[in-house]
């Protein structure tokens, strides 16, 4: 049994004085199989914690629905046998570039607030998730150590009786290791975010000592803790690709463990947005300007990257730890990596071909229903609906799209709308058919708007008119098992294309798509992400778990317009 604890302002384990040197890894954004690798390679940079979020969406796709619940498990015995301590990051919001913060899409009541509605589902999944963090805590012979109640909430909002009732529910779950917040530097974050009698934490980039002095202002006896270091910084579709120097993230974090400062890196390894988790942002101070969406790469310019190899960041921060917490253990190998390779499609269908094995049941309602309303997490929606008739030629508009939409009329495609965009002009006349095939990118995970809903919501506009009596045939794109491949292979858009792949030994690869417009890939049946030409992602990280010895099966969803050729290359290209 281990206790670890805070006396006189400093953190001890089991009564010697300890000094938190943690790094941010989430476990569902690295394949089970490496988390291993991973945590060796943690330890190897001079870490003695890793650092996880839990996010709630995953774990309950629909209300009372659970699902890989026992992953969070399997990820602390994982980093306890690879010698780390762990601090858990139960949300229920947890923010991190992740679909909705990690709030299912299908929660009902006010978000993030003492809500009683929205308090009972949060409850009800603590009830099931935190057992397995409470049996894994020093105190019981575990790993973990800390754990957070929300996630910077003072960046949304000030319902202390929320973040109270998060805590004392924490408690009352038997979690007995130190809770903490953690907020941005400033004080009105602070003041809406932290919780008497709860550590308090910030978050920052960059200029240590301003931000701990803010923090001491209004904690003067707790610890001084960074608990998001943003070494790195994640990427938006079709903006610039992030990066963070080496040398600078270096010095900063120096600067912080000079200060006596815990620290987490976040991230340490970031890993990948696979399948529909990628989040998205909106710009500005108030975070409701423009919408950007999250690509698929969470690489993150960690020091630790996608693939597990070490970085320029890593031997820096190595030489940094080394000197305030002696010499790390050696560094594992990087993993190997599939000899390049260029692949032509085998077989293709169209989407509309696919359509009843891969579609939900159609839904019939006045107004275009929502993702939400269609059970729908991600994916396409197909809505058709009529323009009456005779009548002249008027434009079509789709004010509330979310996210992007091919309009095609009597059949032919007529635009592609885009949220936040200037909407290309489609006139119609009537009589005709309108489909609307809607794919949604990411909900945002930051700031006022977390929480929004999906598909046509603001309907479709004929000139002013509402065009009314819409059907919807929701396209999870979750399994692609069924879709009916012809050995005919087309040129069309909106067509899911097959590959094979023959690999004599699984190693790590890359997906490079030059010349597609933008999609889905599946790997042996995982989805592992949207790729667009826009970049800054040119490729797809593909781990080597997924892969078989023999043919594997690869499969291409292109929305736009598609090209020849798929390459497999060592290297990813991610600006
Ligand atoms: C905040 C959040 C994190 C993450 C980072 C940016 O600090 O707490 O979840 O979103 O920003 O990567």
């Amino acid at each position: 049994m281990g206790v670890f604890s805070v006396e006189d302002g400093a953190f001890r384990l089991d009564g010697a004085e300890f000094r938190v040197l943690s790094g941010a890894m989430h476990y569902f954004r690295t394949h089970p199989a490496q988390w291993r690798h991973r945590l060796a390679m943690l330890r190897a940079m001079g870490l003695n914690t890793v650092e996880t979020y839990v996010p709630w969406n995953l774990h309950e796709p629909r209300q009372g629905e659970f699902r890989r619940m026992s992953e969070l498990g399997d990820f602390l015995d994982a980093a306890a046998e690879a010698g780390l301590l762990a601090i858990v990051r139960p949300g229920p919001y947890i923010c991190a570039e992740w679909d909705n913060g990690g709030l299912p899409a299908w929660l009902t009541g006010r978000i993030r607030t003492s809500d009683p509605e929205y308090l009972g589902h949060v409850d009800r999944f603590f009830d099931r998730i935190l057992p397995q963090v409470a049996e894994r805590q020093v105190t019981r012979g575990g790993n973990v150590i800390m754990v957070q109640v929300e996630n910077e909430y003072g960046s949304y909002g000030s319902d202390h009786a929320y973040l109270r009732h998060l805590a004392d529910g924490l408690r009352a779950r038997g979690v007995e290791v130190p809770l903490f917040t953690s907020d941005g530097p400033a004080d009105w974050y602070l003041t809406g975010g932290t919780v008497p009698g709860v550590l308090a934490t910030v978050n920052f980039g960059s200029d240590p000592d301003r931000a701990f002095a803010t923090l001491r202002e209004h904690r003067p006896d707790d610890p001084l803790f960074c608990m998001e270091f943003w070494c790195g910084w994640f990427d938006h579709w079709g903006q610039q690709h992030m990066t963070r120097d080496a040398g600078d993230a270096a010095a900063v974090l120096e600067r912080i463990l000079e200060l006596g400062a815990s620290v987490n890196l976040y991230m340490a390894h970031g890993g990948t947005n696979f399948g529909t988790w990628a989040g998205a942002n909106q710009t500005g101070e108030r975070a409701m300007g423009d919408w950007r969406p999250t690509v698929t790469s969470y690489d993150y310019d960690a020091p630790i990257d996608e693939r597990g190899a070490p970085t320029e960041k890593f031997w820096r921060f190595r030489e940094v730890l080394s000197r305030f917490a002696g010499e790390p253990p050696e560094v594992p190998p990087v993993p190997d990596v599939l000899p390049a390779a260029t692949l032509r499609p085998v077989q293709s269908v169209s989407l509309r071909e696919a359509l009843e094995a891969v579609a939900g049941p159609e839904v019939s309602a006045p107004v275009p229903p929502s993702f939400e309303e269609l059970g729908l997490e991600h994916g396409l929606v197909l809505y058709r609906g009529e323009v009456p008739g005779p009548r002249g030629a008027y434009r079509l508009r789709l004010p509330g799209l979310r996210d992007r939409a091919h309009v095609l009329v009597d059949g032919v495609l007529a635009g592609v709308f885009e949220r936040d965009a200037e909407e290309p002009e489609v006139t119609v006349s009537g009589p005709a058919t309108v489909e609307v095939l809607v794919e949604s990118m990411g909900r945002t995970n930051y700031g006022p708007l977390t929480g929004e809903s999906k598909g046509l919501t603001g309907g479709v506009l004929h000139h002013q008119q509402y065009l009314n009596g819409w059907s919807a045939r929701p396209i999870p794109l979750e399994d692609v098992s069924a879709v009916p491949f012809a050995d005919e292979v087309s040129d069309g858009p909106r067509s899911f294309f097959r590959f094979e792949l023959e690999v004599a030994e699984p190693a790590d690869t890359f997906l490079a798509l030059p010349g597609w417009g933008k999609g889905y890939v599946w790997v042996n049946g995982f989805c592992l992400g949207r790729y667009w030409a826009e970049g800054p992602q040119h490729t797809l990280y593909v781990p080597a778990p997924l892969l078989r010895s023999g043919t594997n099966d690869i499969i291409v969803l292109e929305l736009d317009q598609p090209a020849q050729t798929l390459h497999l290359t060592p290297t990813p290209t991610l600006s």
